[in-house]
């Protein structure tokens, strides 16, 4: 049976073997899928030791996407632009090709909430999650995709490093109540996961726009409820674009686009 697994630390929370273990079943796919922690903390050890027991390919998490962009022998535009790797290939002839599916992930489940990709988007955070999902947001052809942080600068450097690939541009977090509201805004920071809310104005929000945390919980997040409750059409949390980067990094794989809509309800369920 082809093997796949994920790695990260902690690992034993990941959602990704359930994800996966529904792809196969729901496309008829024998394969195995586990959770693998290294052992003393050595990614690339461990992945090696799982490519000489037979293995097929593997999802990459927390904190090793940065390593996995160099354990691959051969980057996709994406992950090269991503500086960060979250599915590996291997192939029989020794290469690794590295893929970072995040950010198609977030665009799948944006599309899935009917998201005007096409309008003015707003990416709060410039860390490693944000940089993962810029190219894939840019190549939906938005009106403009502006990107705001704490730290300004960070947000600049990311405008400046994609600015060939769209109509990109920072701004700081003061200046957005000089802007109109926007079609989409995303919160790629981490501030979910402490409860805590990024320093941007409600003006960001109108009655048209799709709130989006890349974050998740059982109920719906800080941010979550703080778009509705600053007049957010709608509010949606990360557990779609975490299927929906599974989804693509299980087609990379098997070359079949699992249906992702009825995994995402049963995710959804297990979670509360
Ligand atoms: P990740 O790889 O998950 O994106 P990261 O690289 O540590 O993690 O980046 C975290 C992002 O969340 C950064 O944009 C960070 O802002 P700074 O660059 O100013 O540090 C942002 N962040 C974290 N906590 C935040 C908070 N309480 N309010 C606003 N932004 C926050």
């Amino acid at each position: 049976m082809d093997k796949y697994a994920v790695f990260g630390n902690p690992i034993s929370q990941s959602k990704s073997p359930f994800i996966h273990q529904q792809f196969a079943e729901q496309s008829g796919q024998a394969l195995q899928y586990n959770a693998i922690k290294p052992e003393h903390d050595d990614f690339c050890a461990a992945v090696k030791y799982f490519i000489a027991s037979g293995a097929k390919g593997c999802n990459v998490t927390a904190p090793y996407k940065e390593q996995a962009y160099k354990l691959a022998t051969t980057l996709s535009k994406g992950a090269e632009l991503a500086g960060a790797v979250n599915t590996l290939t291997f192939n029989e002839n020794g290469t690794i090709i590295g893929d970072n599916t995040d950010g198609p992930g977030l665009v799948e489940d944006l599309k899935a909430n009917n998201a005007n990709l096409q309008g003015r988007i707003l990416l709060i955070g410039a860390g490693g999650a944000s940089r993962g999902v810029i190219k894939p947001l840019l190549d939906c052809m938005p009106e403009k995709l502006v990107i705001v942080n704490r730290t300004e600068a960070k947000a600049k450097a990311l405008a400046e490093r994609f600015k060939s690939y769209g109509n990109i541009e920072a701004l700081s977090q003061e200046s957005l109540v000089l802007e109109a509201g926007f079609d989409i805004v995303i919160n790629s920071t981490s501030a979910s996961l402490f409860n805590e809310l990024p320093s941007v104005p409600t003006q960001i929000f109108t009655n048209n726009t799709l709130a989006y945390d890349m974050a998740y919980r059982n109920e719906p997040t800080i941010f979550c409820q703080w778009a509705l409750d600053n007049n957010s059409a709608k509010a949606v949390d990360g557990l779609g674009m975490l299927v929906g980067q599974a989804a693509v990094a299980f087609e990379i794989w098997r070359q079949v686009m699992p249906e992702t809509k009825s995994v995402l309800a049963n995710l959804r369920a297990e979670l509360i």
